[in-house]
């Protein structure tokens, strides 16, 4: 019988995944579908409870349900509780549920995918403090990166983070603008940049060294304000295709132990939203 997948959230309608699944199970010949369900706040314990008797073999959890799927799963990988944070859920053989999360190892392999082990051994500067940055951070540690700057319009919560990672520390964004030259990677997490709805940048590029590697974890701009403004003065650039292809694949690779091909579904992406291909 053919299985199938799905994402939750709400909204859904925009969401890339099930075509990106669909052409994975097409081109590793598995018999399953992906389908992209809305499910709003109060129907999200119904809809895990549907899920399980329906039959789906697994899922993707996206905002708003990321925190509060958790109390409805039966395990929690380590990663995903430190985070707090669910973001693929698998129906084990005996049918109880495991939430864990690929978000921020989804980052790490599309860093990894194109520049290697480049930057590692080198300061880390993360834009940003809020659920993307927290889950970036920590798997960039945990893979051996950083020490990692937090900058963020509201101080106290790049301070919190600090308190979340061995040998972090915070800066206001004026602070970190002046010291940008001391990072050889720098990452954007905020929603500055997003869908044109919030122009300009949250943080001025002028100090930066050559050959940093700036990161923007949007990808629709495929390539934001931010990044534009990076490639001006030299840098390489990474958005944020290969962090949504790479989260996608480790979720695919938990469901059916197949790694599929991220490097194709990127320009497949890149091609699907514009066509310009901005990471060097
Ligand atoms: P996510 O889960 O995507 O990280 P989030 O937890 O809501 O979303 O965090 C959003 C981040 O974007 C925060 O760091 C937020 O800054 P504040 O902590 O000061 O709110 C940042 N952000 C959002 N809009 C911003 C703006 N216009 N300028 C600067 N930072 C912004």
């Amino acid at each position: 019988m053919k299985k199938w997948y799905a994402v939750i959230g709400d909204p859904i309608g925009q969401s890339m995944s099930p075509s990106m699944h669909d052409e994975w199970f097409e081109k590793n010949e598995l018999a399953a579908t992906y389908i992209p369900i809305h499910v709003n706040e109060e129907k999200l314990e119904k809809a895990v409870h549907s899920l399980k008797c329906l039959g789906c073999s697994g899922w993707n959890v996206t905002v708003p349900h990321k925190s509060s799927i958790i109390q409805y799963l039966d395990e929690i990988d380590p990663f995903a509780k430190q985070m707090n944070a669910v973001n693929t859920v698998e129906v084990l053989p005996n049918g109880l549920l495991r939430g864990s999360n690929t978000d921020g190892l989804g980052f790490v392999r599309s860093l990894e995918e194109l520049y290697g082990e480049r930057c590692k051994g080198s300061e880390v500067l993360i834009i940003g403090a809020g659920g993307a940055a927290r889950g970036i951070s920590y798997a960039l540690h945990k893979a051996g990166y950083g020490p990692i700057t937090f900058t963020n319009r509201t101080l106290e919560k790049a301070l919190n983070l600090c308190n979340e990672i061995p040998k972090a520390k915070a800066l206001e964004i004026a602070e970190a603008e002046r010291s940008l030259s001391t990072y050889r990677l720098i990452i954007q997490t905020t929603s500055v940049g997003m869908n044109f709805a919030q122009k300009g940048v949250p943080l001025n590029l002028g100090n930066i060294a050559s050959g940093s590697v700036v990161a923007d974890i949007i990808y629709n701009p495929l390539k934001t304000e931010f990044l534009s403004e990076a490639e001006k003065r030299g840098a390489s650039l990474l958005n944020g295709t290969g962090m949504f292809v790479h989260q996608g694949a480790l979720a695919f690779e938990k469901w059916t132990g197949i790694r599929p091909n991220t490097k194709e579904m990127n320009e497949k992406i890149t091609d699907t939203l514009g066509g310009t291909y901005v990471n060097r």
